[in-house]
């Protein structure tokens, strides 16, 4: 008879966070058995990012109360500690919400953050995909303590595909972690320390790298933006749609943003942590600079379908399921079909459905507009 081999189940630990237990491996963070649990218990992040090595432990967004060390040593841990960087222990018990220490620390470091951030959302291609937004109205107070003017930088041009506004950068870091480890020569980086420090590149080198558009994708303000989507739309008005493309250096695996049929904005594909998709083979599905600012048409695309959007943001308004239209209300309010309807285009020229806004390289500013009116006439 053949030896049976006795194979021991790999130790789990038992954490409870907020009064939810949870079974987890060894090795895990804080954070990530929080993600297990999932809904309000999971703290907000703004530096940590999953597929980046070495992220995290910079923001102090995360901060969580431990309130009892472990089985073997329930001293509570004197210092409120960073979620996405401290392990958990066996028998650890966790506070989030459950934490008046944790939630007024949060709001300082809101404050913090909104110190030297400028409150430019509504010229801001961010808006409404942004996390310090999502941040301060979940967890920031309604006004600011500070005096003092904000802090200004010498604008740096950066290159064809990304715009830099420094004064919105909030120093994550994610930007430089994604830069070493995606493409094969990082070109910027933090330059000077504390309140002097800035992402900055040496001599104003353009970030070409093939790979360099996905830290657009990890920036979780608008420090760093699309330059071919800059100014063409707000977000909330355009619909994600799940595509794919054989592509030689990339998955291939995007989320198109449409304005009708035209493409505004191509991006990596993100999972409800607002992180770039992780697939079930491990791959990450970080995107090429092609796929992203050289296919903005449609003919380029296989379209899967709506893109789920499963975080409670704006981005889920503008959603037809199937892509069917919306049903036309007008007659059912007013009981009879309209006998006249303005058509804003005969009487305006803002917006004029002959412009294609896909079509123009980079920004689109009123001088791009009225280049091509000019053209037109
Ligand atoms: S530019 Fe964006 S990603 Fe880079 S450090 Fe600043 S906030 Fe973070
Ligand atoms: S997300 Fe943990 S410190 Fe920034």
């Amino acid at each position: 008879m053949s030896e049976e081999i006795k194979q021991e189940a790999p130790k789990k630990f038992t954490v409870t966070i907020d009064n939810i237990v949870v079974e987890v491996s060894p090795g895990t963070t804080i954070l990530q058995a929080a993600r297990m649990i999932g809904g309000d218990v999971v703290p907000p992040t703004m530096c940590y990012y999953t597929p980046l090595k070495e992220s995290g432990g910079k923001c102090r967004t995360c901060l969580v109360e431990v309130s009892k060390g472990s089985e073997k040593d329930p001293r509570p841990m004197p210092k409120l500690v960073a979620s996405c960087r401290t392990t958990v222990m066996d028998g650890m018990e966790v506070k989030n919400i459950t934490s008046e220490r944790t939630l007024h620390a949060r709001q300082g470091v809101v404050e913090f953050l909104l110190i030297n951030h400028p409150l430019d959302c509504p010229v801001c291609d961010q808006a409404g995909e942004c996390d310090l937004q999502d941040l301060s109205f979940g967890h920031g107070e309604g006004g600011s303590r500070l005096d003092f003017p904000k802090r200004t930088f010498t604008k740096h041009n950066i290159g064809p595909y990304i715009q830099l506004h420094m004064t919105r950068c909030i120093m994550c870091y994610r930007c430089v972690f994604a830069a070493d480890q995606l493409t094969e020569q990082r070109e910027h980086g933090v330059l000077d320390r504390g309140y002097h420090s800035e992402i900055a590149t040496y001599i104003e080198k353009a970030l070409t790298n093939d790979f360099i558009g996905n830290v657009i994708d990890v920036c979780p303000v608008g420090a760093l933006t699309d330059k071919t989507f800059r100014f063409k739309n707000r977000v909330w008005f355009t619909r994600p749609e799940d595509a794919h493309r054989d592509c030689d250096k990339c998955c291939g695996k995007v989320t198109l943003w449409k304005r009708g049929d035209e493409v505004l904005r191509v991006t990596a594909r993100k999972d409800k942590w607002n992180e770039v998709q992780t697939y079930e083979d491990g791959t990450v599905g970080w995107i090429c600079n092609e796929c992203r600012f050289e296919k903005k048409n449609t003919s380029d695309w296989i379209i899967e379908g709506p893109t789920n959007v499963s975080r409670h943001s704006i981005k889920s308004v503008n959603h037809y399921i199937n892509m069917l239209k919306p049903k036309e209300t007008i007659p059912d309010v007013m009981g009879r079909n309209p006998k006249l309807l303005l058509d804003i285009h005969s009487v305006s020229d803002v917006n004029d459905p002959s412009i294609h806004l896909s079509k123009i390289n980079g920004p689109a500013t009123s001088k791009t507009f009225n280049k091509l009116i000019e053209n037109k006439e």
